[in-house]
């Protein structure tokens, strides 16, 4: 059973408009806070302004008398509340539930009002008075608990000691990334409602299974007894990956009031409320030999997490892959400090971490004198180097190739300094980029009714990718059917259970599910044509019909046009609709490693008198396996580009060490890359459609982020002679 199409009428690979665009830009589209309700409360979190130690005294009655004040809620008067998970594993400690402060900008209070200015003229009437303890805020501090491996993504492979001994050029340094916050446009916001024990929340979430398996263990709740609804979040770059507590508060203050309430995080609150991509301190040492190639890679990092609450990601994940080299140790540790929880930030872990070993990589270089893609060819991985298996697909090297020829590297002279533009210094860089994407079990189901309108669902979310659009082209294609006659519909946690919007990993799952829901989809209609005696194809085997256009017919007729459409099959049978479930499931029987892969080419001007860097041009090329839509993914790509600009010269979130109070929580303090910041990016996708799945993809979101900060580091160094490991590349730190 097929679908005959052309390829030049192929639906899938086209570079379609978004097709949730039109309700995007006319309003229409309904993000977490717009829903309303007649009766519809408010409430504003009131946050701790220490970061250690109890509330000695908390008092509301100012609060509860001011103006439509419904009730304040604390610790003294909280219902009780369950440990939920957080996303992938434990969460927070619930709410409200003791005295305790173990971060700044912990919720202490929620007001609750008939209004949003009411309840925020409330919160600021509520006192409280602290007995502080002296925070642990300092990666060193001997007294806090070190966690080691928690990601269980630690890798070693030969003897680095004996590597490095042997090695014949040596290069060693530390690096530093700041605290960066996710910060998406989209205050994180949730509507919460009772109707009797059946809980409905709208909620700015990466995946509304998730949350609703929150909620149902804070309630104590059977999860059919919660309905989490996303079906557009104003983006989240992995905040949205974890219930966080105002979730959970939210849901409280609207059974406590009896009404529908509504949460909506302010900016400043956002910094401490969803997670941040942690700060770290990393240390690389290299051994190689004259010619280049690696005999050894050590790379520790550090970060901080919470003091009660798990977050854990890998910084040397990519180290232990990238390239080919016999001694390997990588190794990430979690230290647990007074700080409210990181999160994954766009390029968990690999963002820093290969900030770290692509400067390295390009300072060995140097020490050797060797072209920097020319080093890193010499070291390329044919095979994953940890476990010797062939890769499913890496076109890493047509990466380095196809990137160098569209960017002009050969033009690069090699000498630091030596490049020009008028009174400025012009640097070239580069990176490599992995990132080990993850595919989760997912499901879909598609039915088609009498309408003529195949309607597909999954319970996953669009934070901004373009998931509407590409899945509604999957699933066109697969059934024969143009654009408009598919609609594709998720964010809802009543639908088949999809995986989070995460770990690059939604594309390739979501993708699978649709495209198998839709062939059963297509099978059933057939099965049901050929067992009709009044259908043209009465009798024919179920495997050689095919569907073009709409129509379904025998492959083997030259005419498709005399196929039926799936509506005269319906009406034929007096059937309403036919529906069909599809599941997938990352390949176990293929004995290949996934990745994928990116090559980053930056150039930067610099003005040598003010420090000032601008980037100039810069060229992704990315193996992303098949693109079911170029214009959708050279998007997420550029965004990545964007984000990683910003990571590398202005994003850094700043705060006050004795209070942990974050000094900066304004767009007008936290600077992201704008449009004067963000030069032309040219994207070039290379590769083949990745046996690894049935549609053949990876999963871009991420490594569109990694490897931009060492690209750009790098050629700030080829253009000034200055070394800078510790992002962001400010004037201060260049002059
Ligand atoms: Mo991504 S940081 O897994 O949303």
């Amino acid at each position: 059973m097929t679908t005959a199409a052309t390829e030049a009428a192929r639906l899938v690979g086209a570079g379609v408009d978004r097709v949730d665009g039109p309700s995007k830009v006319t309003g229409t589209a309904r993000y977490p806070a717009d829903f309303g309700f007649a009766d519809l409360a408010h409430a504003v979190l009131v946050q701790s302004t220490v970061a250690a130690g109890r509330v000695r005294r908390i008092g509301t009655a100012a609060a509860e008398a001011a103006p439509g004040v419904l009730t304040v809620i604390t610790h003294q008067n909280a219902p009780r509340l369950a440990r939920a998970p957080g996303g992938l594993g434990i969460g927070p400690p619930p709410p409200l539930q003791d005295d305790r402060v173990v971060h700044y900008g912990q919720h202490i209070a929620v007001v609750v009002a008939q209004t949003l200015e009411q309840a925020a003229a409330a919160a600021r009437l509520v006192e409280a008075d602290y007995e502080a303890a002296e925070p642990l805020h300092d990666l060193d501090d001997p007294r806090a608990e070190r966690v080691d491996n928690a990601s269980g993504r630690d890798v070693s492979r030969g003897d680095v000691a004996a590597g490095l001994a042997a090695a014949e050029v040596h290069m060693a340094a530390s690096y530093a990334t700041p605290v960066q916050t996710n910060n998406p446009l989209g205050l994180f916001a949730t509507i919460a409602h009772w109707d009797g024990d059946l809980l409905t929340v709208h909620d700015s979430t990466q995946g509304p299974a998730f949350a609703r398996a929150a909620l149902a263990v804070a309630f104590g709740l059977p999860e059919t007894a919660v309905r989490v609804l996303a079906p557009f979040v104003g983006g989240a770059f992995g905040a949205g990956l974890r219930t966080w507590p105002h979730v959970i508060l939210a849901a409280l203050a609207a059974r406590v009031v009896g009404r529908p309430v509504k949460l909506v995080l302010s900016r400043a609150q956002m910094f401490t409320s969803v997670g941040y991509r942690p700060p770290t301190v990393q240390h690389v040492k290299l051994g190689a030999r004259r010619t280049g190639e690696l005999v050894a890679i050590d790379h520790e990092g550090i970060e901080p997490t919470a003091l009660e609450d798990d977050f854990a990601e890998s910084l040397t994940r990519a180290t232990a892959v990238l390239y080919h080299c016999p001694n390997v140790s990588g190794r990430t540790r979690q230290v647990r400090l007074n700080v409210a929880c990181p999160t994954w930030m766009r390029g968990p872990g690999e963002a820093p971490g290969v900030f770290a070993l692509e400067c390295a990589l390009d300072e060995l270089a140097c020490e050797l004198g060797q072209d920097p893609v020319e080093l890193r060819l010499r070291n390329y991985a044919e095979v994953h180097p940890q476990t010797g298996r062939p890769w499913s697909s890496k076109a890493l090297r047509a990466c380095y190739e196809q990137g160098a020829e569209r960017f002009g590297w050969t033009r690069r002279a090699p000498e630091p300094r030596s490049m020009r533009n008028g009174r400025l210094l012009v640097g070239y860089g580069m990176a490599s980029a992995y990132y080990g994407y993850v595919q989760a079990p997912c499901q879909a189901r598609a039915s088609l009714g009498l309408d003529g309108v195949a309607v597909v669902r999954s319970a996953a979310t669009d934070i901004g990718p373009g998931t509407y659009t590409i899945m509604t082209q999957v699933a066109a294609d697969a059934l024969g059917l143009p654009l408009e006659r598919v609609r594709f519909e998720l964010g809802d946690s009543t639908m088949p259970p999809a995986p989070l919007q995460g770990g690059s990993g939604l594309t390739a799952a979501l993708g699978s599910a649709v495209h198998a829901a839709c062939r059963q989809l297509l099978r059933a209609f057939a099965e049901l044509a050929v067992s009709g005696p009044a259908s043209p194809l009465h009798g024919c085997d179920v495997q050689d019909v095919t569907v073009l256009n709409g129509r379904i017919g025998a492959a083997r007729a030259a005419d498709l046009a005399s196929g039926e459409t799936y509506t005269a099959i319906l009406a034929r049978h007096g059937l309403a609709e036919l529906s069909a479930d599809g599941a997938s499931a990352r390949r176990t029987d293929l004995d290949a490693e996934p990745g994928i892969f990116a090559a980053k080419f930056a150039e930067v001007q610099v003005d040598p008198d003010l420090g000032l860097v601008r980037v100039t041009r810069f060229v992704a090329a990315v193996d992303g396996g098949r693109i079911l839509n170029p214009k959708t993914a050279a998007s997420q790509i550029i965004g990545g580009t964007v984000g990683g600009i910003g990571m590398t010269l202005l994003e850094q979130t700043m705060s006050d060490p004795g209070t942990g109070r974050i000094a900066n929580a304004t767009f007008g303090d936290y600077l992201v890359a704008v449009n004067a910041d963000v030069p032309d990016i040219d994207v070039v996708f290379v590769g083949e459609p990745d046996p690894i799945n049935p549609i053949g993809v990876k999963g871009i979101g991420e490594v569109a982020i990694v490897g931009v900060a060492p690209a750009i580091a790098n050629a700030v160094f080829h253009a000034t002679g200055r070394r800078i490991r510790s992002l962001p590349i400010t004037a201060e730190r260049l002059l």
